[in-house]
């Protein structure tokens, strides 16, 4: 028999998505979905009014989901789910003691991610857009000795901050590129970092001893802003800094004074804060600075797996059973 209107229950999806994921939530009988239908995010008051009464959200790392929002959706919102491993967006303390349930995209996406920070890492540290543009320009003269000369992997020490799924995946794949010692730190030792032969050691060891420090872990009250002032002048002047977290862990003014007075020698960043970075900002007339648009997870295949994966974590909790990937709260 068919559901009458009033027993569908709500969803709100904030972006267009993949069709892997809208497939799924179409055929689903039980939803009356509402899709903010564009490529750009939904203004904060349009999501205030769209969230009214849904008993299902799906947003993304571009929406930040606070009291107002939850306040807005009102007593039915059950489940939350981001497109997203990172959940730096939702208010956690608010959602958990309103009793809703919280789905993730953790997994399905760190190859993409881990693969991406290491073609980032390696177009810094051998400076692969400044040569682009030389050729584009015609400053490029002739092969002279020490022309566009960067940094390599061979014979490094490498540290990693935040040896998590894709920190130690990106350890994983740099590895053999030939890295001497792969450093890490974080709260405790892992013991998959075995696998890398990874050290442990205080941030300090790994700042001073790393010729390419990589930041992957969450951003969380106790990394926002790790990456300041102190942390940067601990850095070899020949090291590279490369950050595909989130752009809240880095203090932006002391990365760009530690790149102009060479305290360290280059930058890469998939993040930054606010995202888009404003084309006037100083970073970008550093040659010294890659800064990509937040692409980590950008294959086609991880953004369908992502959507699918979202959808299918809102309906589980829409029924109230097992989510694929569920949040502990
Ligand atoms: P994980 O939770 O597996 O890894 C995060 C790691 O950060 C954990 O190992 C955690 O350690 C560590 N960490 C937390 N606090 C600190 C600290 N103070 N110092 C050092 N390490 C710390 O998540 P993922 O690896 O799946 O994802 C990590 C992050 O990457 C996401 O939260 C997201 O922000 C970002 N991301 C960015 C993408 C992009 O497009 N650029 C794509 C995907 C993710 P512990 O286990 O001790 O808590
Ligand atoms: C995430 O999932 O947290 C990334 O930043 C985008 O894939």
């Amino acid at each position: 028999a068919a559901m009458s209107a009033r027993q569908l229950m709500k969803v709100f999806v904030t972006r267009r998505l993949p069709q892997e994921g809208t497939k799924l939530l179409q055929k689903a009988a039980m939803c009356d979905v509402l899709v903010w239908d564009s490529d750009e995010p939904v203004p904060r008051e349009e999501l205030l009014k769209k969230v009214e009464g849904a008993h299902g959200l799906l947003c993304l790392l571009s929406d930040r989901i606070d009291a107002e929002v939850l306040d807005a959706a009102g007593p039915n919102l059950k489940v939350i789910s981001t497109m997203s491993v990172g959940f730096d967006h939702l208010a956690i303390d608010e959602i958990k003691k309103r009793g809703i349930r919280v789905g993730y995209t953790p997994d399905v996406l760190t190859d993409a991610t881990a693969e991406l920070t290491v073609a980032l890492l390696l177009a810094t540290a051998r400076r692969l857009p400044e040569g682009i543009q030389e050729v584009k320009s015609g400053g490029w003269s002739s092969w002279k000795p020490l022309w566009l000369c960067g940094y390599g992997l061979s014979g490094s020490t490498v540290g990693v901050i935040g040896l998590g799924r894709i920190g130690l995946a990106i350890a994983r794949r740099l590895k053999p590129f030939g890295v001497k010692r792969l450093l890490y730190s974080g709260r405790q030792p892992k013991p998959q970092a075995r696998e890398v032969d990874g050290e442990h050691v205080p941030l300090d060891t790994l700042l001073c001893e790393s010729d390419f420090v990589v930041v992957s872990c969450s951003l969380t009250p106790e990394t926002q802003e790790l990456c300041n002032k102190s942390f940067f002048s601990k850095m070899k002047n020949t090291a590279v800094f490369i950050n595909t977290s989130r752009g809240a862990v880095v203090n932006q003014d002391d990365l760009l004074q530690a790149l102009t007075s060479g305290q360290i020698a280059a930058a890469g960043l998939d993040v930054t804060s606010p995202e888009p970075l404003p084309t006037d900002h100083p970073l970008l007339c550093l040659s010294n600075c890659v800064v990509l648009p937040h692409i980590g997870s950008a294959t086609f295949s991880t953004r369908g797996v992502m959507a699918q994966l979202s959808a299918n974590n809102l309906l589980s909790g829409l029924t109230g059973d097992a989510m694929p990937s569920e949040l502990k709260l």
